[in-house]
């Protein structure tokens, strides 16, 4: 019986979902969204603000900011609102309306930025406020989850040996890439532990990620249009990309059964399921996938007939299990 005093106690994730009875293929989803900052990112919070306790950076004065469009934000303000630190979310306009009052139930400042930089967009305006707060007051302490290491060394130091720990015939691992934190972390450690282990990127396509070309995108969480300087792709057997609509169509598979997931979910799980199909039709692979987040915050995108309409102009496609692609 887990008891905690710290809503951040709570980070440790021991639930797999087994997928055979939805994909008739044995999976393991871990499910990384239950937890008081409802994703992963928590994992990230927790790490980067006890690396910037260890290097003497946070005093009780302090701010800690960051530039987050969603799930780093809630995470930091639950860690900051359990250490009665102050902390400001830098967004922008295309952070949905409950993520921003969720962080201020915490108790966290969120400022919005409105007018984007003429060629690096809203991600740059973000940027720049940051730096500009920083610049005028000594009290703000930046995390940076683009360029911080202890963004991909909390997965190395958690996600990753739980992973080994619970699975320990593990032969491949999927995992989605946003600022590369988790992914990284995961390769590093089974690079370093298990060189057996495969692991997969998973990333949304019109991701410039791994230098493919932009497209637009409407589902937050997993790619980048800037390349992040966390992600070192050697460190990858392979890399996926996966559509909008096909992440869409997993979400509602998932939710045809009672599992309400996030678009980072499903994107990784649509993603486990292509590469499986094309590199173990024989089904001798144990295969885990990481699940980052849970769809309460996409109720009004991924769930919404409307909006699937709105932005695609077509009905959700029903996900394809086991015809062959090519
Ligand atoms: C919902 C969700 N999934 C996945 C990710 C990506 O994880 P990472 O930043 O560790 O690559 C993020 C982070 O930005 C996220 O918010």
């Amino acid at each position: 019986m887990p008891i905690i005093a710290a809503p951040q106690d709570l980070l440790e994730s021991e639930v797999y979902i087994d997928l055979e009875r939805m994909l008739g293929r044995k999976m393991y989803m871990k499910t990384e969204g239950l937890n008081f900052g409802g994703s992963i990112k928590l994992r990230s919070a927790v790490g980067m603000v006890a690396a910037a306790e260890r290097d003497g950076l946070i005093r009780s004065d302090s701010i800690i900011v960051e530039s987050s469009s969603g799930n780093l934000g809630i995470a930091l303000s639950v860690v900051a609102a359990d250490k009665k630190l102050r902390f400001r979310c830098v967004t922008d306009a295309r952070c949905n309306a409950a993520t921003i009052l969720v962080m201020r139930a915490f108790g966290a400042e969120v400022e919005t930025v409105t007018e984007p930089h003429p060629t690096g967009g809203l991600l740059q305006a973000r940027l720049d406020r940051v730096r500009e707060l920083c610049a005028n007051d000594p009290r703000y302490v930046w995390l940076d989850q683009y360029g911080n290491p202890a963004n991909w060394n909390a997965h190395y130091e958690t996600t990753a040996p739980e992973i080994a720990k619970h699975v320990p015939d593990l032969t491949v691992l999927f995992v989605g890439v946003g600022t590369g934190g988790t992914a990284i972390g995961c390769a590093r450690y089974f690079r370093d532990t298990m060189k057996d282990v495969r692991v997969v990127a998973v990333d949304a396509a019109g991701s410039v990620t791994f230098g493919t070309p932009a497209a637009p995108r409407h589902i937050p969480g997993l790619g980048a249009g800037v390349r992040p300087p966390l992600v070192d792709p050697g460190l990858f057997d392979d890399i996926v990309h996966v559509g909008e609509m096909d992440t869409i169509s997993a979400c509602r598979l998932m939710s045809r059964h009672g599992f309400l997931f996030g678009g980072s979910s499903g994107t990784v799980l649509s993603g486990a399921v292509s590469w499986l199909r094309r590199h173990d039709p024989e089904r001798r692979h144990r295969a885990v996938l990481v699940a980052p987040d849970m769809g309460e915050r996409y109720i009004d995108t991924i769930y919404s007939d409307a909006w699937v309409q709105e932005r695609f102009g077509r009905p959700v496609p029903p996900f394809v299990l086991e015809e062959d692609p090519s």
